[in-house]
């Protein structure tokens, strides 16, 4: 990245760290083949693979078999919630309705073909209420998805509440979390969430994008697309060994300084927040600070559309995103704001630190936000 562009848009996708680029480079290599294959190449592939499984799944506590590795977060959204569902007739499903498109897509393909799904929403700081969320379950519920970090606010889920009231109310009900956001900011904790299957992606940690893996456990999704046995069947395709190998070395990496890096990160937002207090004294932070990551900042302002915030922005060389990337062309307000009761009429953006944010750019993006308003607000 060019050295004057300040970069606040790590929740969208996090720039590769040098031990992934690394990893990765020796992997294409040193491991040309692929990882089926009977040859000394494919062996080889083979063996890169599963000694990164095994890294990651000594870094997490998990057993290796655990693991199975997708193509990104998205895959292994929709391994969970149509390999769940998609072998039953029919069913009941429960989501927060601030869950991720990759989740509520999947929905959408369920409730087409006769799922009935029951989304909750949220309280007006972007988080759902553990009570609220378990009352919503029946003795037919088959799946009930919430995730750890929301991806607009950062806002942290009551994920142990929520699904332990769940379980108690509909035993037989797998429960997945989304934890895209919270890997490596938080730690994994599946068995005390009350979690069955857990996607996540490498992209938001330092790693490449198109890699993702799915934790799962004594329940496994079936696989929805056909094709080899990788992966134990449940995820047929060759096996992406250098994405893979170059997640696990950014996860491991990032795992090592995750202590420092969360005290970086919240000194960091706080001079942010400081000083948005001074420069913009209108603007207003969405979601409940108290429940929150500081990695995610969502800012709205009066006056001015969320287009013109992140393009005055941009072209002033700092980069944020309107929300969540994925809503980014459809320049509507997205169903995160829409469920907090935001103003539609408010300009949103999303900042999000990383490894690389400084105090000093905050404070000059900050800067620059001030500058963007000026020039462009109404009123
Ligand atoms: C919460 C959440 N879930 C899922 C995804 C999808 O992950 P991927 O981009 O790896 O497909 C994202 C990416 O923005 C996300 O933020």
């Amino acid at each position: 990245m060019e050295d004057d562009i300040i970069y606040l848009d790590h929740a969208a996708a996090t720039p590769l760290v040098p031990e992934a680029a690394t990893a990765m480079m020796d992997a294409y290599r040193d491991a040309p083949g692929n990882p089926s294959a009977l040859g000394h190449s494919g062996r080889a592939a083979a063996r890169l693979l599963e000694e990164a499984r095994d890294r990651m799944a000594q870094a997490l506590d998990f057993t290796p078999e655990r693991l199975v590795f997708t193509s990104g977060g998205t895959e292994s959204v929709g391994l969970a919630v149509l390999g769940t569902l998609l072998p039953r007739e029919r069913g009941h499903v429960i989501a927060s309705a601030i869950e991720h498109p990759a989740v509520l897509g999947s929905l959408q393909i369920l409730q087409r073909r006769g799922f009935e799904v029951t989304l909750v929403p949220p309280d007006p700081g972007g988080v759902v209420d553990p009570e609220r969320f378990a009352e919503a379950a029946r003795p037919d519920t088959a799946l009930a998805c919430l995730m750890h970090v929301n991806n607009e606010l950062g806002t942290v889920q009551p994920l142990e509440l929520a699904l332990g009231r769940v379980k108690e109310r509909a035993p037989s009900c797998t429960t997945f979390v989304d934890a895209v956001q919270s890997l490596t900011r938080l730690p994994l904790e599946p068995e005390r969430w009350g979690a069955d299957l857990v996607a996540l992606s490498a992209h938001k940690v330092g790693g490449p994008r198109g890699v993702g893996a799915l934790v799962t456990g004594s329940r496994r999704p079936q696989r929805i697309f056909g094709g080899g046995d990788q992966e134990w069947g449940v995820r047929p395709g060759t096996e992406n060994v250098p994405g893979v190998v170059g997640f696990v070395a950014a996860l491991l990496a990032a795992e090592a300084h995750r202590t420092e890096r969360a005290s970086q990160v919240s000194e960091v937002c706080a001079a942010f927040e400081e000083e948005l207090r001074r420069q913009v004294p209108g603007a207003r932070i969405n979601g409940n600070r108290d429940n929150c990551l500081p990695w995610i900042l969502s800012i709205s302002v009066a006056g001015i559309s969320s287009e013109a915030l992140v393009r005055g922005m941009d072209e002033l060389g700092v980069l944020v995103s309107a929300g969540a990337a994925c809503h980014a062309r459809a320049q509507k307000q997205s169903h995160v704001l829409r469920a907090i009761g935001l103003s539609p009429r408010l300009g949103t953006i999303r900042v999000s630190f990383g490894a690389e944010s400084t105090v000093d750019n905050a404070r000059r993006a900050v800067q620059t936000l001030a500058r963007t308003v000026k020039r462009y607000a109404i009123g």
